[in-house]
C-alpha cells in the first residue's frame, strides 16, 4: 500500500562530474520500475546538473533549504530555488543539521511549511543520539522532535510528508539499527500520527529508516511492517550498492 521510497543523501561529497555519473548510473541501472520510488539529494551547487542528468528518471532532493521566499539570507537556498531548478524533495532537520549546524525543532517546523507551500515533498528527519537511547528516552525524543517539527501541519498537507527514522548513533558508523531496534520507533512514529492526524492518513505516509543502511541489511530492514523506505548517506555515493539497496526494497 505504501510505496518504498529509496532516497540517496550525498552530503557534501562528489564533484560535479561524479554526480552527474552517479545519477545517470543510478537512473541507467534502476530496475525496480515504479515500484519502487528513487531519488537522490546532492549538494545545492550541482542540483541543477544533475537533475538534468537526472532526466525525471531518478527523483532529486535538496538536502536543507531556508524558510523565507527570497532575500538578504547570505548564502542560504529557498525552497522555490529548489523547485525551480528540478527538485522534488527537501531533507530537512537531519541530525547533521541538528547537531552540528544547531537547528532547532523550530526552524525545522518553519521549512517544513515553507517547503510544502512551494508544491515539495519535505523529508523530515528525527532520531535519537545515543546517550538518549541508552538512558531510555528515544520514544520521549522522538516523539518532542515529532510534534515541534510538525506543529501546524495540517492533516492534507501530512499526505505530502515523509518521515526519516535515522537514530544519531548510527549514522556513518556501520552500527545499524537491527530491523527490531528500527521496527519499534516507526511503529511508534506511525502511533503518535494516528493519534495527531487519524488512521488513514498515519497508514499513507512513508517512514524511512536511515543509518548504515547497506545492501547486505537493507531488505530485511524494509520487511519490516512499518518500514517504507531508507535515506541513505554512504551507500548512496556509489551506484552499484545504492541500487543493491533498491532492489532490497523489492523483495
Ligand atoms: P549513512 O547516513 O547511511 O552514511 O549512515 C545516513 C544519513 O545520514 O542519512
Amino acid at each position: 500500500m505504501r510505496r518504498p521510497f529509496i532516497a540517496g543523501n550525498w552530503k557534501m561529497n562528489t564533484t560535479k562530474a561524479e554526480g552527474v555519473a552517479l545519477v545517470k548510473g543510478v537512473a541507467e541501472g534502476n530496475t525496480a520500475g515504479d515500484a519502487v520510488e528513487v531519488a537522490v539529494c546532492a549538494p545545492s551547487v550541482y542540483l541543477d546538473a544533475v537533475a538534468t542528468a537526472a532526466a525525471g528518471k531518478v527523483g532529486v532532493g535538496a538536502q536543507n533549504c531556508y524558510h523565507e521566499a527570497s532575500g538578504a539570507f547570505t548564502g542560504e537556498i529557498s525552497a522555490a530555488m529548489a523547485k525551480d531548478i528540478g527538485c522534488q524533495y527537501v531533507i530537512l532537520g537531519h541530525s547533521e543539521r541538528r547537531h552540528i549546524f544547531g537547528a532547532s525543532n523550530s526552524d525545522v517546523c518553519k521549512k517544513v511549511h515553507a517547503v510544502l507551500a512551494a508544491g515539495l515533498t519535505p523529508i523530515v528527519c528525527v532520531g535519537e543520539l545515543l546517550e538518549e537511547r541508552e538512558a531510555g528516552k528515544t520514544a520521549d525524543v522522538v516523539a518532542e522532535q515529532m510534534y515541534g517539527s510538525l506543529a501546524g501541519v495540517s492533516a492534507e498537507q501530512m499526505n505530502s510528508v515523509v518521515i526519516a527514522y535515522e537514530p544519531v548513533w548510527a549514522i556513518g558508523t556501520g552500527k545499524v539499527a537491527t530491523p527490531e531496534q528500527a521496527e519499534e520507533v516507526h511503529a511508534g512514529i506511525r502511533a503518535l500520527m494516528t493519534a495527531k492526524y487519524g488512521e488513514a492518513i498515519s497508514e499513507s505516509v512513508r517512514i524511512q529508516y536511515g543509518g548504515s543502511v547497506k545492501p547486505d541489511n537493507a531488505a530485511e530492514l524494509l520487511s519490516q511492517p512499518n518500514i517504507d523506505g531508507a535515506l541513505v548517506g554512504g551507500a548512496s555515493l556509489k551506484a552499484d550498492s545504492f541500487l543493491g539497496i533498491i532492489a532490497g526494497a523489492t523483495k
